[in-house]
């Protein structure tokens, strides 16, 4: 083996093993712990978190992303000082509160990047084709109500854009309509942030003036959400691995569930889009981050290209004239 290691050109690793290179060839693989490289496995009690978030959450840090799992424990072990990785272990595993420890590492470890309109083009499409398609599908139903989910909707950027936009740019066709927009995430903090509704400069860096000066009121360097802006937009907190709770919502008319599933691994990803499937009515429109798709993951749903973006629906609505392509 040292006569074989002396001449290796290149070492990488795979699965947690060391692919042994000579003369540019793979030549073989060998254990990371018995090629000598023990340290760099990932310590048992990180590896058993992992399973924790995964099972509660969905959420999968593959080997290679384990560093911001344990960067997160470390910030919640100093807040406890928790000095070992195993003793905060148990603390997510065997302590009597173990559920709380559990929501305040999630609070740590979701990432949270989000901006007011981030996806212009999906906007657009929704706003000029998506919308008048949901207005024109309930228009014979007596009650006249539209139900829009942000799901993952960290700091409240992605609803508030809904609402806006809906005020803004659909007033007149929607007068008369009850609109309600529900927004929910697994971060109790993000919520909170949601909630107060101040933001800074990277937030609000693509909102144009009008909604600057129509739905926000300066406070410092920051805009605070006005009023008009927070009406009918609901926050909650709804961690999406829950099953029991997912089967709770019902009749939305779209989805927005953007960026959020880029953390999810295939399994649990397949779940929640067919909580997805069922929570739409049957005219209803899910739309996901730009870099997303549905592809592998689920056969139920229909991929829509609109203008710019795209979108699915549920694939057992008749197709009409081929309009929906
Ligand atoms: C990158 S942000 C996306 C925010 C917004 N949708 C956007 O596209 O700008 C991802 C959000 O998904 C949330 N999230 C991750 N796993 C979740 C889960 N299992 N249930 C609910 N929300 C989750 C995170 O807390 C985070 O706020």
């Amino acid at each position: 083996m040292r006569c074989v290691a002396s001449r290796l050109h290149q070492l990488g690793e795979l699965q947690n093993r060391v692919l042994i290179f000579l003369e540019g060839l793979c030549v073989t693989t060998v254990p990371l712990i018995r090629a000598g490289f023990a340290e760099l496995l990932p310590k048992p009690e990180l590896v058993h978190i992992r399973d924790v978030i995964y099972q509660a959450a969905g959420i999968f840090h593959p080997d290679n992303k384990l560093r911001l799992l344990l960067d997160g424990c470390g910030r919640r072990m100093s807040e406890l000082r928790i000095a070992s990785l195993q003793e905060y272990c148990d603390c997510l595993t065997v302590k009597s509160n173990r559920q709380e420890e559990l929501v305040a590492l999630l609070n740590e470890i979701t990432i949270g990047e989000t901006s007011f309109f981030r996806n212009q083009q999906q906007l657009d499409a929704f706003k000029s084709i998506v919308l008048p398609r949901i207005i024109q599908a309930k228009s014979p139903l007596p009650i006249r109500q539209l139900r829009i989910w942000s799901a993952g909707c960290s700091t409240g950027e992605e609803p508030y854009t809904l609402r806006m936009l809906l005020l803004e740019e659909a007033g007149p066709q929607l007068g008369g309509w009850n609109t309600e927009i529900l927004a929910t995430d697994l971060n109790q903090r993000s919520l909170a942030h949601a909630h107060e509704g101040i933001y800074g400069s990277h937030s609000t860096r693509n909102l144009a003036a009008i909604y600057r000066s129509k739905y926000f009121t300066p406070l410092g360097d920051k805009l605070q959400v006005n009023a008009q802006a927070r009406s009918n937009v609901n926050f909650g907190r709804l961690n999406l691995s829950d099953d029991s709770r997912m089967t709770f919502m019902k009749n939305m008319d779209a989805i927005f569930c953007c960026n959020v599933l880029i953390y999810f691994d295939l399994a649990s990803k397949r779940r929640v889009i067919q909580h997805f499937f069922n929570t739409l009515l049957p005219h209803g429109y899910l739309f996901l981050g730009r870099s997303e798709s549905l592809y592998g993951v689920n056969d139920e749903f229909r991929l829509v290209h609109l203008p710019g973006a795209t979108a699915y629906v549920r694939g057992d609505r008749p197709l009409t004239g081929g309009k929906l392509r």
